[in-house]
């Protein structure tokens, strides 16, 4: 199979494109044809050690695979060749095979398209679980989002609409704050005069619910903007600076700064994590959620993805697809 290799630690451009073995499906795993490897901005962080988790090397980085079973390991009742579906395949998905543990997999609906069915696992997975389980976003709510045209963020203008809040996109430019219109954004606003912009279209009462990806100062502006009783999200630190707070702010506002940590949620909630992704295909089967692709572009391309992504460049789902 061909496969995009992380041999060691480093610069982007040091991922080979290169011809590896064939996996096999073992004890409790399906083998995975792949139609689509998700892009995450956390690939290229790992691929150069700046992740929390460090894999040994050589590994093949991707997260998410979609595709058709082609074989299945001892031990699979649940699953049979043939079928399509998507997997959290934590490592091995940019490649044409991935050998994946059948709980992993969630079967796609007839037609389903592969590199949406990427977008609905961290992006949408991820954003769903920091508005519903960590925020407790109710409806009436005002939901302020940073990167609204980012992967996640997307998926949390979606999401914070179907909940039934108001939502304020922030991006960086007139191209982002279009999409994120698409998404369903109420506002657009950009990140000069952030807590200014907020207050006012709070009618000074603050945000309720702020999700943040990016850190820095747009997240000293959030702790400045946060209402009464405000649930400020830690999701990412894209800015690549991760803040400090004066505490003294939640004293006085009244505010609490909630962490998230997807991948550690699938591993210590599974049940409420399956709960989730089945109300979350529920939606995207009724179209109440649609993923907004980006691109499509071979797997051999990897490399140039990650810049984009990494380099603020990126909009939406970004796929590789294998020849
Ligand atoms: N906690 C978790 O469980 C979890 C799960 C998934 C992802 N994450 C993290 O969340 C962050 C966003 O992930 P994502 O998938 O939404 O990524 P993405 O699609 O690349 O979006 C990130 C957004 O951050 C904004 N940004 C601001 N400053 C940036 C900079 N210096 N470089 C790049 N982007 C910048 C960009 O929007 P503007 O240009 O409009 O500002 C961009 O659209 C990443 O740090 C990722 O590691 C965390």
């Amino acid at each position: 199979m061909k496969a995009i290799v992380c041999n060691e630690f480093g610069p982007l451009e040091n991922l080979e494109y290169k011809e590896m073995p064939d996996p096999v499906a073992g004890s409790g795993q399906v083998l995975v044809k792949v139609e689509a490897c998700g892009v995450n901005y956390p690939d290229g962080l790992l691929v150069q050690g700046l992740y929390q988790s460090k894999p040994d090397r050589p590994f093949i980085p991707g997260s998410e695979v979609a595709g058709e079973i082609v074989a299945v390991g001892d031990g699979v009742t649940d699953r049979q060749v043939g079928q399509r579906v998507v997997a959290y395949s934590g490592q091995m998905g940019y490649a044409s095979m991935a050998a994946v543990p059948a709980k992993s997999t969630f079967l796609l609906p007839e037609g389903a398209d592969a590199a949406e069915a990427c977008a609905m696992i961290i992006g949408y997975g991820t954003s769903h679980h920091a508005l519903k389980q960590r925020a407790q976003l109710k409806a009436g709510e005002t939901l302020v989002v940073f990167g609204a045209a980012g992967l996640t963020g997307i998926a949390a203008v979606q999401l914070g609409k179907l909940m039934g809040a108001t939502v304020i996109g922030v991006v960086s430019s007139p191209e982002k704050g279009e999409i994120a219109k698409q998404a369903g954004a109420d506002h657009v606003i950009g990140y000069d005069n952030l807590k200014d912009e907020v207050k006012a279209l709070t009618g000074g009462k603050g945000a309720d619910v702020c999700y943040d990806v990016v850190g820095g100062e747009a997240f000293n502006a959030a702790s400045r903007f946060m209402g009464r009783n405000g649930r400020l999200l830690v999701i990412g630190f894209a800015s690549g600076e991760i803040p400090k707070l004066p505490v003294n702010l939640t004293l006085v506002k009244e505010y609490a700064v909630v962490g998230v940590f997807w991948g550690n949620f699938t591993k210590a909630e599974p049940d409420v994590y399956h709960a989730n992704m089945k109300e979350l295909f529920g939606w995207w089967s009724e179209g109440k959620v649609k993923p907004m692709v980006a691109d499509r572009l071979p797997l051999k391309d990897a490399q140039k993805v990650l810049e984009k992504v990494l380099g603020r460049g990126g909009v939406g789902k970004y796929a590789l697809i294998p020849e």
